[in-house]
């Protein structure tokens, strides 16, 4: 195809994709499908860099690629699949991982910031070079465009200085990607710390995981930190929480903001809660639904990531075939 080609992943992790996943990435993949030539990946290679549960990951992984078909990746209209099925992405990532100082992967925040709280004897070198391998996830794809959240901008850049350098030293074989961050696109806060986003890592009784009880989500939402005053308005600075659930309600319902301040002028936080709740519900129980309709049928998900993963190869495998040749293997 001619369409320009999009990868992304998330990791099988944590909890399950949280409401965040979904509003801030998973949807924004789905309505990208028609336009692009589409790869979305469960990184399971990702997920053991900081200690795991075997069993718990092979489970996660077929979780987390139920989630994305219920989210609305359609696996015959995008390339869906498992990182580890595709053994290339470790290969090129060695190959990588030779032309990256260690000052410039030293400097990547996020290991920064983790070794910064836990020490470099609490870490592991495969979180020091989670980037690396991110850079041939999507250098093997010839990749365009990454869609990513605003904190995974610096790995994108790396991406593209690693296969700059790449092409520059050994002749022209891959394609610079450029992140994609669009402007629409919601972040959703924590509920209970609307100060922080709402994230796997934080976990706790401010995240909604899609796959949570209904009940429990709704409890979450009625009990989510609202701000001093009574006003139901978008104000980042001084009302987080308050903004937080009108940007919720905005996002899964597709009413403007304005609208939704026009609508509740002169009602409660409770009003607003119910309503949040009501609407996300909405979106969160048929999602549901369609995740346990997949995961009742291992063999058919099996056979849908086999598929995947055969695609998938098929371009993985010539790009590495070719930086192979060009690196004298
Ligand atoms: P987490 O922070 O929960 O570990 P990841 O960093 O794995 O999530 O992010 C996976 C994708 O989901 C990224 O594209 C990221 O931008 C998006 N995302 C994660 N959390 C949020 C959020 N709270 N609001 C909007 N998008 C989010
Ligand atoms: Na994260």
């Amino acid at each position: 195809t001619d369409r320009p080609r999009v990868f992304s992943g998330m990791q099988p992790t944590g909890s399950s994709l949280h409401l965040g996943n979904y509003l801030g990435a998973l949807r924004q993949w789905a309505a990208m499908q028609d336009e692009y030539d589409t790869f979305y990946c469960v990184v399971d290679l990702h997920a053991i860099t900081a200690g795991h549960d075997p069993d718990a990951l092979r489970e996660r992984s077929r979780v987390t690629a139920a989630q994305y078909i219920a989210g609305g990746i359609d696996p015959e209209r995008s390339t869906l699949f498992v990182q580890s099925h595709v053994p290339e992405h470790a290969q090129l990532a060695w190959i990588l991982g030779c032309i990256t100082g260690f000052g410039e992967a030293s400097r990547m925040t996020q290991f920064k910031d983790r070794a910064g709280r836990e020490g470099t004897e609490g870490t592991t070198v495969g979180l020091f070079t989670y980037p690396i391998l991110q850079a041939a996830d999507i250098l093997l794809y010839d990749t365009d465009m990454v869609p990513v959240g605003e904190d995974q901008r610096q790995h994108v850049e790396l991406t593209r200085n690693l296969g700059g350098r790449f092409n520059a030293r050994f002749g022209e074989t891959f394609v610079l990607p450029k992140p994609y961050i669009p402007e629409e696109t919601a972040k959703i806060l924590d509920l209970q710390d609307p100060g922080a986003k709402m994230s796997k890592s934080m976990g706790g009784s401010g995240l909604i995981d899609l796959l949570d009880d209904p009940k429990v989500v709704e409890k979450r939402i009625k009990s989510a930190v609202t701000d001093s005053g009574r006003e139901i308005v978008v104000d980042p600075e001084n009302k987080p929480g308050v903004t937080n659930l009108v940007i919720i309600l905005s996002a899964v319902t597709g009413r403007a903001v304005a609208q939704i301040e026009h609508d509740f002028e002169g009602r409660g936080y409770g009003d607003l809660k119910k309503e949040v709740a009501s609407a996300v519900l909405d979106t969160v129980v048929p999602f549901q639904k369609r995740v346990r309709e997949l995961l009742d049928d291992p063999a058919e998900l099996d056979a849908l990531l086999a598929r995947g993963a055969s695609k998938a190869r098929d371009v993985a495998a010539p790009t590495l075939r070719r930086a192979y040749e060009r690196v004298g293997f």
